[in-house]
């Protein structure tokens, strides 16, 4: 059996040797540089049609051997080694679903979710269960409900406290909700070793945070972790000594927003919402283009988003909002049927470059998971990962559960698993 320290490594190789690939972002860069170095791999990806693009599109290469085998791009890549390393077992469901009443005021996804983890976070009865960044303490309601135990939710924001104090008062839940900066050095005083620390989707920074305070007190931790780009550090900085060792070996570099393609949500959108994402999408790329001939310099140009709904009704309008934002003055005559097709040509290309980097997608994740792992077990946790749920539920399915040294000496004593 592969160990975790194992999987990393391999992983981290072929990130490394790989990265000219994931790290390229094609809506920034007319031709990618690798382009040149893996010309078959470029023109194969070139040569996607439509439909086989939708079709990978709406799949996952490492859910399934069968579409990983007929993937189009299988012979350029090192997909079957990526797969094995990406295989995660799924950790069993002990129950499936809880009582409906205690998920009134839940969004039923998040629901669904919560009922999926909640199973997996230990409650031996001495522990104190907390929760991280808590939002209204749904995750802790149903924790306490399940467990019959006391939970203690930690939160910042005083109206989500407030709210999720008279939900847990209304559903008869033992919750506590505490206004807490997790951030804060006063946060080390909300835990002790006999904490357990649960976190769903708690993003970058605060599940680092989380990390290191168990660490530092010996509490146990269940931690789906996301958002690893949501950190104030512009570059990142491994957890593990493991894995600052593979960043210098592997010459990894990971800036701020590479992390973010660990997170690219993959899971589908409504039809009617993905088509408004594409002409979106071509209308920057033909924005672009203009800025990049105005300018009369050949590099991308940030442009602000836009709430869903509010995209200028055209080409022109668009782009005059744009320049406007961006201070960049822009000719007086021009084609715009020809600068949309151009456009529609861009984001073309850009649909099939994305087929590339989206294969690194789940490894890259993995990577980052594996670090969160092998932070803990050098500072002497066994750990655990699976995936709690399916991906359709949500894509951030990895569950990290870790159990401190001490406590698993006196557990595997007891003749617990
Ligand atoms: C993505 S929400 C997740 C909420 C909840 N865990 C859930 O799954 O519904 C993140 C929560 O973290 C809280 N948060 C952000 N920064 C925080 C901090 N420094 N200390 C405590 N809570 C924080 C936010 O207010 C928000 O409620």
């Amino acid at each position: 059996m592969t160990s975790h320290a194992q999987r990393f490594d391999k992983l981290s190789r072929l990130l490394g040797e790989w990265q000219s690939l994931w790290r390229s972002v094609p809506f920034h860069q007319h031709t990618p540089d690798w382009a040149t170095t893996h010309p078959a791999l470029f023109e194969a990806a070139m040569r996607l049609d439509d439909a086989g693009l939708e079709e990978l599109r709406d799949d996952d290469p490492y859910v399934s051997v069968v579409s990983l085998a007929r993937h189009p791009l299988a012979e350029y890549l090192p997909l079957d080694q990526l797969a094995a390393l990406c295989e995660v077992p799924t950790v069993s469901t002990p129950r499936s679903s809880l009582p409906a009443s205690w998920g009134v005021h839940v969004g039923g996804r998040k629901w669904r979710q919560i009922e999926a983890f909640v199973p997996h976070v230990p409650c031996d009865p001495g522990a104190h269960l907390v929760e991280w960044c808590a939002g209204k303490g749904h995750l802790a309601r149903a924790l306490s409900s399940l467990h019959h135990q006391a939970v203690t939710a930690l939160e910042w924001q005083p109206a989500l406290c407030r709210d999720g104090k008279q939900l847990a008062a209304r559903q008869g839940a033992r919750v506590t909700m505490v206004e807490q900066d997790v951030m804060a050095t006063s946060a080390a005083d909300r835990l002790s070793a006999s904490s357990q620390l649960v976190a769903l989707h708690a993003c970058g920074d605060l599940h680092v945070r989380l990390l290191a305070l168990a660490a530092e007190r010996g509490a146990g931790v269940t931690l789906a972790p996301c958002c690893y780009q949501r950190t104030a550090a512009a570059h990142y900085r491994p957890l593990s000594t493991m894995g600052r060792a593979l960043v210098e070996r592997d010459g990894l570099v990971l800036p701020r927003d590479t992390l973010a393609l660990a997170v690219q949500e993959t899971v589908t959108a409504p039809r009617q919402v993905r088509r408004q994402r594409r002409r979106n999408s071509a209308w920057r790329l033909a924005f672009d283009l203009l800025q990049r001939q105005s300018r009369d310099v050949d590099s991308y140009l940030p442009v602000p988003s836009l709430a869903y709904g509010r995209m200028p009704p055209t080409l022109a309008e668009f782009c005059a909002w744009a320049a406007e934002r961006k201070g960049v003055t822009l000719p007086v005559r021009i084609d715009w049927a020809a600068l949309e097709a151009r456009g529609w040509q861009r984001q073309a290309e850009v649909e099939r470059l994305e087929v590339v980097r989206q294969l690194f997608r789940r490894p890259l994740e993995l990577w980052l998971v594996l670090d969160r792992v092998l932070m803990l077990e050098e500072a002497g946790y066994r750990v655990s990962l699976g995936t709690f749920c399916q991906r359709q539920l949500t894509p951030r399915n990895l569950l990290i559960q870790a159990v401190p040294h001490g406590e698993y000496q006196a557990s595997t004593t007891r003749g617990a698993p």
